[in-house]
Formats: structure tokens, sequence, C-alpha cells
């Protein structure tokens, strides 16, 4: 990503806090038309993930300068995915869904530069918890064949 990518997304993001609980909610509901299938992965009530999901983007903005520095956060976030039933194929619409809230927030400041941002910095993250995903997936799945070879039923 570029400085000026940055420096866009950081501006954008100051003007989508002050109504985030209303953006997170318009997001999930956004998924859930697009992406009916996966709407019983979640809770029956999305209100404290909505939250939970803003605070987590609020964290990434803050280090898009730096994103090294929560590479271990990210990863741990991707592993934690595997228990929530997410699959890499997911990613795609929560990423669109994503990009058409924060277009429909913004309205008319809003322009093709700020979305290219935007997905450039999705596409990092989604590639990172997409890796921890399936580097945790296939630890658990050898040590399962490992703990089979030994006789263990696991
Ligand atoms: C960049 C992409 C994503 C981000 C930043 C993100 C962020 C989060 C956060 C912060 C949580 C709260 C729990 C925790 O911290 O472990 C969470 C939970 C969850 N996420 Fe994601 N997520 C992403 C992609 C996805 C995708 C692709 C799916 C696929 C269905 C998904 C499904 C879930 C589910 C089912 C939960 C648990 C919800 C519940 O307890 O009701 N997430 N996510």
């Amino acid at each position: 990503m570029t400085e000026k990518q940055i420096e866009l997304i950081r501006q954008s993001w100051l003007l989508v806090k002050p109504a985030s609980k209303e953006a997170g909610l318009a997001f999930y509901e956004k998924l859930f038309a697009a992406a009916p299938g996966i709407r019983h992965l979640f809770k029956k009530d999305v209100s404290e993930q909505a939250d939970k999901l803003m605070t987590m983007l609020s964290f990434v903005v803050s280090k898009l300068d730096g994103l090294e520095d929560i590479i271990t956060d990210i990863t741990a976030l991707g592993a934690r995915h595997n228990q929530y039933g997410a699959k890499p194929e997911h990613y795609d619409v929560v990423g669109n869904c994503l990009i058409e809230t924060l277009k429909d927030g913004l309205a008319e400041k809003w322009n093709l530069e700020l979305q290219q941002a935007w997905v450039a910095a999705f596409t990092i993250i989604k590639t990172a918890m997409v890796a921890a995903q399936k580097t945790i997936g296939s630890t658990n799945e050898s040590l399962k064949d490992a703990l089979n070879s030994c006789g263990e039923q696991v």
C-alpha cells in the first residue's frame, strides 16, 4: 500500500467512526442478504459482533503503516476463524460487503481511489488470515494423523 492510500483510509475512517454502530450493523445486514448460507455461523444478535468487527478494523486502520507489528494479532484472528467455520471462499463476499457498506456510508466522499485503497488493505488482511487458517488447519490435520497412527482416536 502507498502512503497516499493509507492516508485516504485514515481520513475515511474518521468519517465512519462516529457512525460505527450503524455501519457495523449495516455490514452484517448486507452480508446475510448476499450470503444467507453463512448466517448460521453467527449468533442471532450480531450487535456485539458488529462492535468487535469495528474495533478490529479501527485497530488495523491505526496500524496500516506498520502491519508487520500486528501480524501476530492478524494470524491469531485468522486461526480463530477456523473455529467459527469461516472458509477462504467466504472472504470475498465479506470484503465486497464491507466495501459496499463504506461506499453507502461515505456517499459523495467515496471515489475510485478510495475504493482501491480499501481493496488493497482488505486484500492484505484477508491473505494473512487465510494463510493462518490454512496453516493452523493443516497443523491440526497433521496432529490428528500423528495421533491416529499411534492408535489414538481424535
Ligand atoms: C478481514 C476479514 C475479517 C475480519 C477483520 C474479521 C473479524 C472478526 C472479529 C474481530 C471477530 C470477533 C471474535 C474474535 O476476535 O475472534 C470475528 C468473529 C467471527 N467471524 Fe470474522 N472477520 C473476518 C472475516 C470473516 C469471514 C470471511 C467469515 C466467514 C463466515 C467470518 C465469520 C466470523 C464468525 C462466524 C465469527 C463469530 C461470530 C459469533 O460469535 O457470533 N469472519 N470476526
